[in-house]
């Protein structure tokens, strides 16, 4: 017995130098040390011992067996710390290296001046109502108080669908909707694609526009000067004033244009005020009290106030772009450049 247990511990100990890995030992270990292993069969082997020499082979037995539980153990620990350094090394991250080029996108200049003015709008209670691009003649024109042989339907060149439906030229029709659909008071913005047959420098057939509306009881000229007032102060500079022309839409009256105090110059006169130290930047007016009837609201009761404003026009003056085919031309080069 002695010899087979001096025997067993040189075959571990030499195999522990040999084996390298932490899942190599465990295959050795358990050779050794599992139920069916050698030391255990030695145990089992006590048993066909003479009487008198069963006490001291059990304790060289069992010596043996904590050495080499010990002896595993340590070596064990010794493999996977070694392991873990070599993971480590191997998946180990240059963090200095230069990351991967990735283009990142860009919001399109109008859909930056459109976001600005609902953030601002918001900001004085407005809720947003988005209309449908494809209108009837009636919401469009007949219930603004434009019929249908009115000269103000000259002035916008409009794509008809059929004798009834048509590509909207203007946000105000989402006015009619939301009065005929909300109980007032409600204060509105409504901004969205509008279309008319027009290509220039300054014209573009598909453009956007954003339509006001807010409707209460008592309302007057000099709430629509605050409110508008408030939006340039926070659109284009805090120093900005504004002031109204008198003007002419067939759903206002009285109706106005709404010049801003040139935020190029101050008011002195420049290139872009043209001289004048005003920029025109949308109309407005007190809505019709036509109007409010055609939606089934009584205007002895109701008032309202309306703007329109071409979403274009205020991102060219505030990015200084002369032409406004460039939002549409789809040019990544010049679009990437607002931010
Ligand atoms: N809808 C008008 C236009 O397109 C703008 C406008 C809206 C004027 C609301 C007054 C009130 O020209």
């Amino acid at each position: 017995m002695k010899e087979k247990v001096k025997r067993i511990r040189a075959e571990i100990a030499r195999s522990l130098d040999d084996v390298s890995t932490v899942a190599g030992l465990r295959e050795v270990r358990s050779k050794y040390l599992s139920r069916s292993g050698e030391i255990p069969a030695l145990l089992k082997l006590l048993g066909s011992l003479p009487k008198e020499e069963r006490p001291e082979a059990g304790r060289i037995i069992n010596e043996l067996k904590n050495w080499a539980e010990e002896v595993f153990d340590s070596r064990e620990a010794e493999l996977a710390a070694k392991e873990l350094e070599e993971r480590y090394a191997r998946e180990a991250l240059d963090i200095s290296m230069p990351a991967e080029f990735r283009r990142v996108g860009t919001l399109h200049p109008v859909t930056l001046v459109r976001e600005e003015l609902v953030r601002i709008f918001a900001g004085m209670g407005f809720i947003v109502y988005e209309g449908p691009e494809i209108e009837d003649d009636y919401h469009n024109f007949t219930a603004l108080n434009t019929p249908r042989d009115h000269p103000a339907r000259d002035k916008q060149d409009t794509f008809y669908i059929n004798e009834d439906l048509l590509l909207r030229t203007q946000t105000s029709p989402a006015q009619i909707r939301m009065m005929e659909t909300t109980k007032p008071p409600f204060k509105v913005v409504s901004p969205g694609r509008t279309f008319r047959r027009d290509d220039d420098a300054t014209h573009s057939p598909m453009f956007q526009q954003m339509e006001g509306l807010v409707i209460d009881r008592g309302l007057s000229l000099c709430d629509l000067h605050g409110l508008l007032d408030i939006m340039a102060k926070n659109m284009f500079s805090s120093e900005a004033k504004t002031r109204f022309r008198p003007s002419y839409f067939p759903f206002t009256e009285p109706s106005v244009e709404v010049d801003v105090s040139c935020f190029e110059c101050g008011g002195a006169g420049c290139r872009l005020c043209k001289g004048t130290g005003w920029i025109e930047i949308l109309g407005a007016g007190v809505v019709n009290r036509r109007v409010i009837a055609n939606c089934g609201l009584d205007p002895d009761e109701w008032t309202g106030l309306a703007f329109g404003l071409g979403l274009e026009r205020i991102a060219m003056l505030k990015y200084g772009i002369n032409n406004i085919s460039l939002f549409y031309d789809g040019d990544a080069r010049i679009l990437s450049q607002f931010r």
